[in-house]
């Protein structure tokens, strides 16, 4: 029977109005709180749906050479995430208009990428961030890479990496912020609020991922990924400090390790995981796994197959299984096998969720897709690169006032192999950057010399080879100068990840150049772009100056030209300690004392490093006065105000960080000689003076932890260190 067209009008009415009423499930409903839309989405979810959540593809051409990966072929409309090798926000949308229309749910995808020290604008890497002692610049230097990489359809970053590193052949000491726990918490927590803002919704903030949790520094022989001997009390006191404090300061994620935590992997380590990360600290994030780190517990020799593996790292607290599908392919037999449950699979599938209903996923799925010259390089980005390389610079060496150049200096001779290099002073995970927007250190000295001085060029040698025919032309560019600013460094694939190196000494080519330079008899400035503390036993007698520039990323060629014409005053001081030679390693501030000090030291070599952590030069004098205390004795519960007066003796204004140690020599558990817990950095005019403050809470800041991570205060005599001065006071019970 033919159907009126005023039938079908009316039927279509009724469906169009029905379908107006039906409730939308409660997980859609961005006003309802994330924990019920949690909870019922997974009431939703099928098995499949659950598991795929706890997967992680990669999309696009990997860059990371010790990462061999395929490009994802086929992807599940599912999949829980995605590393996004790309920066396209279009073709992000794309995707995940796969995943929103064509997954059963409408789940979105989390897509990550390794963000770690900028995306197009490039600052220096971490290490050289760290010696600027300046957390409230790295914390905006996140922000503007959070902006960046959301706009380029990314919504998380594996970053920051505060693994502790006093070993320097290993080569991710570049990564993170050097040998001291306090200082990698301080600007572990700066990073993660830079890149997360304050809500996970904001339009440009972006989730962090605290990684390699945990120990990942100890690697042996600072051979990457090898086995990690780690003590629950180095644990505690060490390696589990920044960590603690980026979690409390709201850490989305974190990423679990390669190493192995004395026999027991990091990424299969419940303690860690679960005990301590989720029941005693709460976390209510989750757990990526490194790449391949689940099916690499085989390697570790704690799973015998896959399905061990997925066990092993499933049981111990890892969410979500990076790249190696060992997730998807295993545990619903572990499930059948009832091995998991199923309520141990809704809590991980849960955590996962309640970070993309943080982030806003479900309701803003896709990224505003905007021009590139609206993403990238904003003046405000490329400022704070300029700023952050400059304060990352560290005058290690200023013999006779070299520095900053005089105006009697007309001809300047600019040396060696760093001297025109776009691709290594970008330094390692930088893969975003494109060498048309760095700076080289001969475009910087033109811009700030060009009109004063004549510059005279000559690469000298390659980073590395014997090839010396480039020698001669060098001495003859020396000869006619008036200075010589000679660049060695490291490629940047000479740090970062699976960069270990027996020694921290360069090329014996570079070395030779500078000999030879000397050999001119003029002064001779040394610039260093490394990613790691070098071995200078042998170069550094032969410089006047030194300024480690560390790989500063697209704005090192003005910071370094500013520091040499003074227009910068160096502020650098150095996060972790340069040894004399690679064999005094391990060699870092906070050791203990020796049972017999001064004695049991190396016959062959001097003990003394060459520079400790906190070394760094100014143009100008800081004098110190004496550091005074509110009281000689208080209860554990009072506070203790430690106040030291800074003058500027000298003639320019300069910033001067004051690092505050205490000293417990007499406790349960051995201590560290010092221990740094606080730091500030101030700018002093020429001839004024400030008083910086350090208000001691006890129980922060002088108690120990024990094996358990408990921490304990005990009565007894403790000093407070600043400048190498020490005041007695007492703790009493
Ligand atoms: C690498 C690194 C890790 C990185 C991950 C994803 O192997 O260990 O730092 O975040 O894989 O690229």
């Amino acid at each position: 029977m033919k159907k009126s067209p005023l039938f079908l009008f009316l039927i279509l009415l009724l469906q169009v109005s029905y379908a107006g009423n039906i409730p939308k499930p409660l997980y859609k409903d961005s006003k309802a709180p994330v924990e019920s839309r949690v909870k019922d989405l997974v009431s939703r979810m099928n098995l499949e749906e659950k598991i795929l959540q706890l997967n992680q593809y990669i999309f696009g051409e990997n860059d990371n050479v010790n990462n061999i990966g395929e490009t994802v072929k086929t992807m599940p409309s599912g999949i829980g995430s995605l590393i996004f090798f790309g920066s396209d926000p279009a073709v992000r949308n794309q995707i995940q208009k796969y995943a929103m229309e064509k997954s059963r749910l409408g789940i979105p995808i989390l897509f990550g990428n390794d963000v770690i020290h900028g995306f197009r604008t490039v600052y220096p890497i971490s290490i050289g961030q760290a010696c600027s002692w300046n957390p409230d610049l790295v914390s905006k230097a996140c922000t503007m890479a959070a902006k960046e990489t959301k706009l380029s359809g990314i919504d998380w970053t594996f970053s920051p990496m505060i693994d502790v590193a006093r070993d320097a052949r290993w080569g991710r000491v570049s990564e993170g912020y050097g040998e001291d726990p306090y200082a990698n918490a301080v600007f572990g927590v700066a990073s993660v609020k830079g890149y997360q803002g304050n809500k996970l919704s904001d339009p440009y903030s972006i989730a962090a991922c605290l990684k390699h949790y945990v120990g990942y520094g100890e690697s042996e022989g600072g051979r990457d990924y090898h086995y990690s001997d780690i003590s629950r009390q180095s644990l505690w006191e060490t390696y589990m400090v920044p960590y603690e404090a980026c979690v409390k300061a709201g850490a989305a994620t974190l990423m679990s390790a390669f190493n192995d935590i004395s026999g027991v992997p990091a990424s299969a380590n419940h303690y860690t995981l679960t005990e301590i990360l989720k029941k005693r600290w709460k976390h209510d994030g989750f757990v990526v796994s490194d790449w391949d780190a689940v099916s690499q517990l085989i390697n570790q020799g704690v799973a015998a197959d896959r399905k061990e593996a997925a066990l092993k790292a499933f049981k111990a607290g890892v969410e979500m299984d990076m790249k190696d599908n060992v997730y998807l392919e295993n545990l619903p037999t572990l499930l059948a096998e009832k091995k998991i449950t199923m309520a141990e699979i809704d809590e991980a599938v849960g955590r996962i969720l309640r970070v993309k209903f943080r982030l806003g996923l479900f309701d803003h799925p896709y990224t505003p897709v905007v021009a590139e010259s609206e993403r990238y390089l904003q003046p405000e980005s490329k400022a704070i690169a300029g700023k952050l390389a400059a304060e990352s610079m560290v005058l290690l060496k200023n013999n006779g006032k070299t520095l900053p150049l005089s105006s009697s200096v007309k001809q300047i001779a600019l040396i060696g192999p760093m001297i025109n290099d776009k691709i290594n002073i970008l330094g390692s995970w930088a893969h975003h950057g494109k060498i048309e927007n760095v700076e080289t250190i001969s475009e910087g000295l033109r811009s700030e010399f060009g009109n004063s001085c004549v510059l005279n060029y000559a690469k000298g040698c390659d980073l590395e080879g014997n090839d010396e025919s480039g020698f001669d032309e060098a001495v003859a560019v020396a000869q006619k100068s008036d200075v010589v600013i000679v660049c060695l460094g490291e490629k940047r694939e000479w740090s970062g990840e699976n960069a270990s190196r027996s020694t921290l000494a360069l090329p014996a080519i570079q070395e030779k150049l500078v000999q030879t330079l000397k050999n001119t008899g003029k002064p001779v400035v040394l610039i260093l772009s490394n990613g790691r503390p070098l071995e200078l036993v042998r170069l550094e007698p032969l410089a006047d100056a030194i300024v480690e520039i560390w790989q500063p990323g697209i704005a090192g060629g003005s910071a370094l030209a500013g520091i040499l014409s003074g227009r910068i005053n160096p502020s650098g001081r150095l996060p972790i300690t340069f040894p004399l030679t690679t064999g005094q390693i391990p060699i870092y501030y906070n050791m203990r004392q020796s049972s017999r000090p001064g004695l049991g030291i190396y016959q062959d070599i001097p003990t003394e490093p060459l520079y400790w952590f906190g070394y760094g030069l100014s143009y100008t004098t800081f004098s110190y006065g004496t550091p005074k205390l509110s009281a000689t004795k208080i209860k554990k519960t009072e506070k203790l105000i430690a106040e030291v007066e800074v003058n500027n003796t000298g003639l320019v204004s300069g910033a001067e960080t004051v690092f505050w140690y205490i000293s417990d020599p007499a406790c349960s558990i051995s201590r560290p000689m010092k221990e740094l817990k606080y730091f500030e950095k101030k700018e002093i005019a020429s001839g004024a003076k400030t008083v910086y403050r350090f208000e001691i809470n006890p129980m922060r800041d002088l108690s120990y932890t024990d094996a358990n991570g408990k921490r304990f205060l005990e009565a007894g005599d403790y000093y407070v260190i600043v400048n190498n001065q020490r005041v007695k006071f007492k703790i009493e019970e």
